[in-house]
């Protein structure tokens, strides 16, 4: 069963960080703290929460994960004008520590946001960060899995919200591979993930490997039937794309933003 709240009243400890695994949660003041497998993603702390020195606090899972600050806000940019004023809803599906939440927060833009994570401790992170960035008033935080929650408890809000995933890519080697099988990618390959959001929303957003195989992209748009053309947007930082952002559905861009 999902667990709802919004920390608007959260003054003390919330009731979904009481079930974290605090020992799980962790700020590392430097790189010798860290487990080595993580080590390299030091350097790049502060793109991934320029409020890093503030207290920001990770899973050790959470930080191959995160979506860079830039790239979230830039994302966070596009949903703000693409999508009808009418549209004021949005679900972030797989919340993690709270990278993409956080920036939509930010935008002003939405009136619910709506933060799904399935681990409790990782969400605790997200809501903890939230904070840092004096967002967290903001966000209804629902401890989860997104296709029960988007199904049940959201089933009569999602109608008229825009979805946002970012989910885990996991599967044979993206990062070696040329492009990407996106019907590999675990645990939930596009097949899963198109086919149960855009079953439910008019606006879906996946944030994929930027090697994706685009192929199986516009495959996906005669299977489900979409009248609307697909669009696909690489998001880069330092002069190499990052990710790309699929926008299925009803979504109006200015062709001059980039
Ligand atoms: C790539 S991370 C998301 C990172 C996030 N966008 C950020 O910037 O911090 C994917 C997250 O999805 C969570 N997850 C996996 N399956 C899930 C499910 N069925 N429902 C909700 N969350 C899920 C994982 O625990 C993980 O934290």
């Amino acid at each position: 069963m999902a667990e709802l709240e919004s920390s608007k009243n959260a003054r003390t400890e919330s009731a979904i960080s009481k079930q974290a695994d605090l020992d799980q949660v962790h700020h590392y003041d430097s790189v010798e703290d860290m487990p080595e497998n993580i080590q390299k993603y030091w350097h790049q702390r502060y793109d991934l929460f320029s409020l890093y020195d503030d207290g920001i606090r990770l899973t050790d899972d959470a930080w191959f994960g995160v979506t860079p600050e830039p790239v979230a806000n830039k994302i966070a940019d596009h949903l703000s004008t693409s999508v009808p004023a009418s549209v004021t809803t949005i679900i972030d599906c797989f919340a993690g520590a709270g990278g993409n939440t956080i920036a939509l927060a930010l935008s002003g833009r939405w009136k619910q946001i709506f933060a799904i994570e399935r681990d409790a401790t990782t969400l605790a992170c997200a809501e903890h960060n939230a904070r840092l960035y004096g967002v967290h008033g903001r966000i209804w935080f629902i401890r989860g899995d997104c296709f029960d929650v988007l199904r049940g408890q959201l089933k009569s809000i999602v109608k008229n919200a825009v979805v946002f995933a970012s989910p885990p890519w996991g599967g044979p080697g993206y990062r070696d591979a040329e492009v990407f099988d996106l019907s590999r990618m675990e645990p939930y390959g596009l097949e899963k993930l198109a086919g149960e959001y855009t079953r439910v929303a008019g606006r879906v957003v996946l944030y994929l490997p930027r090697s994706s195989d685009l192929n199986q992209i516009a495959g996906w748009r005669e299977r489900l039937g979409l009248k609307e053309r697909v669009r696909v947007t690489h998001y880069c930082m330092w002069g190499s794309s990052k990710a790309i952002c699929v926008f299925l559905g009803d979504f109006s861009f200015n062709e001059d933003d980039r």
